[in-house]
């Protein structure tokens, strides 16, 4: 709400009792205001250092066009975590509601997903962002190595990247995934899967999506050879 602006007519309230929301003393002393700024602050924060991420994302992506070279990023997919998702995290894990809780504690409230066209593209744009100095690695998670329980696959990175306010600079955590086409395909449709089902999901069915998980794995890992060769012969 931009308090600056004039109050508007109060069409239809005249016989309210409620005072204005427009009483601009009353909003800015309100625990309600002030909680809503915070956020708002907190938040503009994240989502810079998402910006500054993708910008450098693209930058790759343009540098690989004019050289020529074929692009090992398919597409950039960003998310802040909605505040609903970072109460029930930080209660899952037992810890304190606030912001400085949730600051300290939650590395993925700024989310990128990279999806690339093969595996080996995931580890050639993780090592064209880990080189930039200003980005710092903080955790490797390498689910495509070492896949999770239910076939999940990915290479999660947490990462460190400066934010420069007109007076302060913060340090942000942003989570990055990354995975192929196929990684993406399988862990949308199952994140839906399960989303969509409000009893647990059956073992046949988990054994079933672990299947499938297996099978595109395959798949990745033969596409990938198929450009090898080619390339070999161009
Ligand atoms: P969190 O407490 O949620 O952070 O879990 P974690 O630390 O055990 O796992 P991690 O942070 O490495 O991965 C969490 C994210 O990876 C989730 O928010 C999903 O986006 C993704 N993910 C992890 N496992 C699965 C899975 O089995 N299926 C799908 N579709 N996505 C998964
Ligand atoms: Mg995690």
């Amino acid at each position: 709400m931009d308090t600056n602006e004039n109050p508007p007519e109060n069409v239809g309230l005249e016989n309210t009792s409620l005072p204005s929301v427009w009483d601009r003393q009353l909003a800015e002393n309100s625990d309600f205001y002030k909680m809503a700024f915070q956020f708002q602050q907190i938040m503009m924060v994240y989502e810079s250092a998402i910006k500054q991420l993708e910008t450098k994302l693209d930058i790759l992506n343009k540098e690989n066009k004019v050289l020529g070279r074929r692009n090992p990023i398919e597409t950039v997919k960003s998310r802040i975590k909605s505040p609903e998702s970072i109460a029930k995290k930080l209660e899952k894990k037992k810890l304190p509601v606030t912001f400085q809780s949730m600051m300290a504690n939650l590395t993925d409230i700024a989310g990128v997903r990279v999806i690339c066209p093969y595996i080996s593209d995931i580890y050639a744009v993780r090592d064209m962002l880990l080189k930039q100095p200003d980005i710092q690695l903080i955790e490797q998670n390498d689910y495509i190595e070492s896949p999770k329980e239910s076939g999940y696959r990915s290479l999660h990175l947490v990462i460190e990247i400066p934010v420069y306010l007109s007076e302060t600079v913060h340090k942000v955590k942003v989570e990055i995934q990354l995975r192929t086409i196929a990684m993406d395909f399988w862990a949308c449709l199952e994140h839906e899967l399960r989303y969509k089902t409000t009893t647990k999901v059956p073992d046949s069915v988990r054994r079933e999506l672990f299947r499938v998980a297996e099978t595109i794995a395959m798949t990745d890992r033969e596409m990938e050879e198929i450009a090898f060769e080619l390339q070999a012969i161009e």
